[in-house]
C-alpha cells in the first residue's frame, strides 16, 4: 500500500514538473488511430498509457528502472484512469534504445527531450506511421531533413495539431542552410524564424 502511494506520487511529482502531456498524446491518438507505441528515453512520463493501449517504454537510468519495477501498481492506477476500452499493455525496457529491441513495429514513436530518437528507432516504426518529437535536442531537425519521414504537422496551442504553412518552418534567420553534421555533434536544435514545441513527421519508407 505504502509502496502503492509512492509510485503515483512519484509519478505526479515528475508530471507537474514536467506539464500534463495526457492531452498531447491524446490529441494524436486519437487523430491517427494509435493502438500501440515506442517510447524511447521515457523516464517516468507514463502519460501515453492514458490514451494509447500498448505501449513500450525505454530507459537506461536507473531511477526509471526502478519506477518501472512497480509495474503492477503502475498498471492498476493506469486501468483506473484509462480512456480507452481495450486492455492496457504496458512493456518496459531498461537498456540503451540504441541497441537492438526485440518489438513488432509500432504506429507511433514518441521522442521527447532524449537524444536522436527519432534516427535510432525508426527501424520500430511502421510505414505510414507517426513520429511525434520536439527539436530541444535537433531531433525534429535531424527527422524534417530526412528522406524517410515526411514533415506532417506541427502541435500548436491547446495541443491542436496544424497541417498547413508548414514551410514556414526549420527556416533560418537570413536563409542560412541548416548544418546537420553540427547539429548531430551539439545535440542541440537551431534557432529557426518560427518554433513550436513539438512536430510530427510520418514514415514513408
Ligand atoms: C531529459 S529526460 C526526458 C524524459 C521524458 N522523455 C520526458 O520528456 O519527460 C531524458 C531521458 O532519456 C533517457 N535516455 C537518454 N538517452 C538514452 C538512451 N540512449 N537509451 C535509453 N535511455 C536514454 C535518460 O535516461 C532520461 O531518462
Amino acid at each position: 500500500m505504502m509502496n502503492s502511494k509512492n509510485i503515483i506520487v512519484e509519478y505526479n511529482e515528475y508530471k507537474n514538473k514536467i506539464g500534463n502531456r495526457k492531452e498531447l498524446y491524446r490529441a494524436i491518438a486519437k487523430k491517427y488511430e494509435i493502438g500501440g507505441a515506442l517510447y524511447p528515453g521515457s523516464h517516468i512520463d507514463i502519460a501515453p498509457s492514458f490514451v494509447i493501449p500498448k505501449v513500450i517504454y525505454v530507459d537506461n537510468f536507473k531511477g526509471a528502472i526502478n519506477f518501472f519495477k512497480n509495474m503492477e501498481l503502475i498498471k492498476k492506477y493506469i486501468v483506473k484512469n484509462k480512456e480507452y476500452k481495450k486492455p492496457c499493455d504496458i512493456v518496459f525496457v531498461g537498456q540503451n534504445y540504441t541497441r537492438e529491441l526485440n518489438i513488432e513495429p509500432v504506429d507511433l514513436i514518441i521522442s521527447q527531450y532524449a537524444g536522436f530518437v527519432g534516427q535510432a528507432t525508426k527501424k520500430y516504426l511502421k510505414v505510414g506511421g507517426i513520429l511525434l518529437c520536439n527539436d530541444s535536442h535537433g531531433d525534429a531537425t535531424l527527422s524534417r531533413f530526412d528522406d524517410d519521414f515526411e514533415f506532417i504537422g506541427v502541435i500548436g496551442k491547446n495541443n491542436i495539431i496544424i497541417n498547413t504553412n508548414l514551410d514556414d518552418y526549420f527556416v533560418l534567420p537570413r536563409s542560412k542552410t541548416v548544418d546537420l553534421a553540427k547539429i548531430k555533434e551539439k545535440m542541440k536544435g537551431p534557432k529557426y524564424k518560427l518554433t513550436v514545441e513539438n512536430y510530427l513527421f510520418r514514415k514513408i519508407k
